[in-house]
């Protein structure tokens, strides 16, 4: 790996905490730093070297999957990180910062490779990126990457904007925008799934699939982010991103020699083929609901409306389900279902792949017990895939009875979606980050969406804490004959 320099905005906040320095330290132990690195953490408060490295040190006792347990070796990580105060807005504090790389590069040998690493507001985004290009920063000899985190825009106007701000100063091979789902172990591996397993391949298409279900649930509530979620709801944090990537991932065919342009080409053309959703329909193919006081885990919790800081009246959602139909040769005709929420039942993110049921055509009347089989496809906090198939009972010849294969994929010690994304981009591997056309793409389909719920077109429902959302969201499926496959 080429040696570089790690430029940390937001090195003070939580995330850089919780996620940035284990993720670091992990790829440290396991040989995947390069040798000559350096990080320069940058944050509003007056830290000195030392006591920024106390802070990382820290943090990975707190977070970190493997606790340090190498002094010397603990101590040669802590070498790599350097700290500089800095106020987004202040031009001249960028130019002290050209100095400081510059200075560790000449110090440390280094090319000029650097990663800048956006961990703060995305009222910042475009700012720092203007800063970069006009201090000098990012005019150096070696490569230039952006790392970005959610949310790219709140709707697909804002999103361009951001855009166009952002290309002024980076190239699009040069924007990293993160998406922590595309880090998870099991969503990496959906790709060999399909890729190497000939019998995945030949019944992956609407000829063998009935529906595909794809659920993110919680159990949290808004937790301390009632200004931020208040303003964003579900369909936004979650639906936009993490759940239409899922829905790319499902549903891309990638031949054995798949490289990083041909997953992200495919990606888009998954988005491209997506059949939109006009704003007068909006309420047929999606449910939006609100969680009302219940019980999760046998503690009672408040409706969402009586969380703190969250106004009485707010109309925003905490769940969404949604139908949505993919316009191509593989797929057209069979639903997909998504389904996201907080204060649900249990925390699961899942892909359940329902297949057509031969049986029941040749005998519908028959009460046979078998079940449709499913591939279930457990992301987390699980992490595992299951086969449901049909099987007869010795001595019963007329009934089946439903089995599962279950494989455990990962042991708990797997790396974190972090580790591997920040591990990619310093390698400089795309594949697993949102390339804009996927953005732009989602965005497009969540407009109307966005749309209706602004103008009141789509009813907000209520659920019970601790349930798996409102009746309406069966119904969806009840409507095509389905339902969601969950606790079997
Ligand atoms: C984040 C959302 O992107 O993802 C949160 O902002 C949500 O609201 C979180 O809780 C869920 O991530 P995970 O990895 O726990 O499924």
């Amino acid at each position: 790996m080429e040696p570089c320099t790690f430029i940390l905005f937001g090195a003070t906040g939580d995330l850089a905490k919780r996620k940035i320095y284990p993720a670091l330290y992990n790829l440290f132990v396991r040989g995947m730093l390069p040798r000559n690195f350096s990080v320069v953490g940058l944050g509003r408060r007056e830290w000195t070297a030392d006591v920024y490295q106390a802070a990382v040190e820290r943090s990975l006792y707190q977070f970190s999957r493997r606790k340090p347990d190498d002094a010397e070796q603990l101590n040669r990580f802590l070498q790599f990180f350097a700290y500089r105060v800095l106020d987004i807005g202040r031009e001249e504090d960028y130019r002290s910062l050209l100095a400081l790389v510059e200075a560790r590069e000449r110090t440390l040998a280094l090319p000029q490779n650097r990663l800048y690493y956006l961990s703060v507001g995305p009222e910042y985004f475009e700012t720092i990126a203007d800063r970069i290009r006009s201090s000098g920063l990012g005019a150096a000899d070696g490569w230039k990457r952006l790392v970005i985190e959610k949310p790219f825009g709140r709707d697909l106007h804002s999103a361009r904007a951001l855009n166009r701000r952002l290309a002024e100063s980076f190239a699009e091979e040069e924007i990293f925008r993160i998406d922590h789902y595309l880090g998870k172990p099991v969503v990496q591996r959906l790709e060999s799934l399909q890729q190497a397993n000939p019998i995945i391949q030949a019944l992956w298409t609407n000829r063998y699939i009935a529906n595909v279900q794809i659920t993110a649930s919680e159990t949290v509530g808004v937790e301390e982010r009632a200004g931020y979620y208040d303003h964003v709801g579900a369909l936004r944090d979650m639906f936009q991103n993490h759940l239409l990537q899922l829905l790319m991932m499902t549903a891309i065919r990638l031949p054995y020699d798949s490289s990083s342009e041909k997953v992200r080409f495919q990606k888009k053309q998954v988005m491209e083929a997506l059949e939109p959703v006009h704003q007068e329909n909006v309420g047929v193919h999606l449910v939006r609901a609100q969680y009302a006081e219940g019980s999760v885990g046998g503690q009672p919790v408040v409706g969402y409306a009586s969380e703190p800081g969250i106004p009485p009246a707010s109309a925003n959602e905490t769940f969404v389900a949604a139908r949505l139909r993919i316009d191509n040769g593989d797929w057209r005709g069979i639903p997909f279902y998504i389904r996201t929420g907080k204060r649900m039942k249990k925390k699961s993110t899942r892909i359940v792949v329902e297949f057509r049921e031969p049986l029941k055509q040749a005998r519908p009347e028959d009460e046979y017990g078998a079940l449709p089989n499913l591939l279930v496809i457990e992301i987390g906090p699980e992490e595992s895939i299951s086969l449901r198939l049909n099987t007869k009972e010795p001595g019963t010849p007329e009934t089946f009875k439903p089995i599962r294969i279950d494989l455990h994929l990962t042991p708990p010690t797997s790396p974190e979606a972090y580790e591997n994304l920040i591990g990619d981009a310093l390698r400089g591997d795309a594949a697993f980050f949102a390339h804009w056309d996927e953005v732009e793409l989602s965005w497009q389909w969540v407009q109307p969406v966005l749309d209706a719920f602004a103008n009141d077109r789509v009813p907000l429902r209520s659920y019970a804490a601790g349930t798996y959302g409102p009746a309406e969201s069966d119904a969806l499926l009840a409507e095509d004959g389905y339902r969601w496959w969950f606790d079997d």
